[in-house]
């Protein structure tokens, strides 16, 4: 970026924050439509679903899935030939990954230089867009499980397709809980990810 002081530049915001209302949206309305035919013994509390009905959670679903789908296009197109993806992601050395894991158990993860993600971060951010990515695949065949045969097949089968969605659902929530717990720890982080320096 031009200006020195940028941590995020501002497509990077853009796309983070229309990311997060697309999930909200994407997964309230999803626990709705999973309550109309549950996959497994429990219901989600109707209060936290999305759409009042099945039609109307799934006209939700299908408009929020449009948005993550284009706006992680973007990210990903504009992170890999910007170049942002080598520098900011990779390496990541497993000796690392250790030392951050055993850093952050005693209370000591430093992120001192908001410019670079630590270890535990690389990963995280990694596997939430590798997730994301496994969510629209599996949700392209729930969606079209005919016109998506080699997709199915890949994920064991319409029935097995809809257990991969749901983990990686449950996946996503985890993700953002510990998210959510490492930015209330670092406050710092969000005004950065809100004015870019
Ligand atoms: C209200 C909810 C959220 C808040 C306040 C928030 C806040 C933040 C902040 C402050 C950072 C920068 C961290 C740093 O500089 O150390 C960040 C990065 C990131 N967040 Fe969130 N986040 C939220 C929800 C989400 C959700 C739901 C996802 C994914 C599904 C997500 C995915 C990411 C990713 C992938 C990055 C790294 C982006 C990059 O550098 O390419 N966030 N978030």
């Amino acid at each position: 970026m031009s200006n020195p002081q940028t941590i995020h530049p501002i497509w990077l915001r853009l796309t983070h924050w229309v990311n997060v209302i697309a999930v909200v949206i994407l997964v309230m309305s999803g626990w709705r439509i999973y309550n109309a035919s549950p996959i497994f013994s429990f219901q989600i509390p109707a209060g936290i679903t999305l759409g009042g009905w099945l039609a109307g959670a799934l006209l939700w679903h299908f408009a929020a899935m449009w948005i993550l789908f284009i706006n992680g296009i973007v990210y990903l197109l504009l992170n890999i030939f910007s170049g942002r993806i080598a520098y900011k992601f990779f390496p990541i050395r497993p000796t690392d990954v250790f030392h951050d894991f055993l850093a952050a158990l005693r209370g000591k993860l430093a992120h001192a230089d908001l410019r670079q993600y630590n270890a535990l971060q690389k990963l995280a951010y990694l596997f939430v867009v590798l997730d994301l990515v496994v969510l629209v695949l599996s949700g392209l065949v729930i969606w079209k499980s005919v016109q998506f045969p080699l997709l199915r097949e890949l994920m064991g089968g319409y029935d097995s397709a809809r257990i991969v969605h749901f983990v990686c659902m449950a996946l996503l929530v985890a993700f953002t809980v510990v998210h959510l717990v490492m930015v209330a720890l670092v406050p710092r982080t969000l005004i950065a990810m809100l004015r870019g320096h």
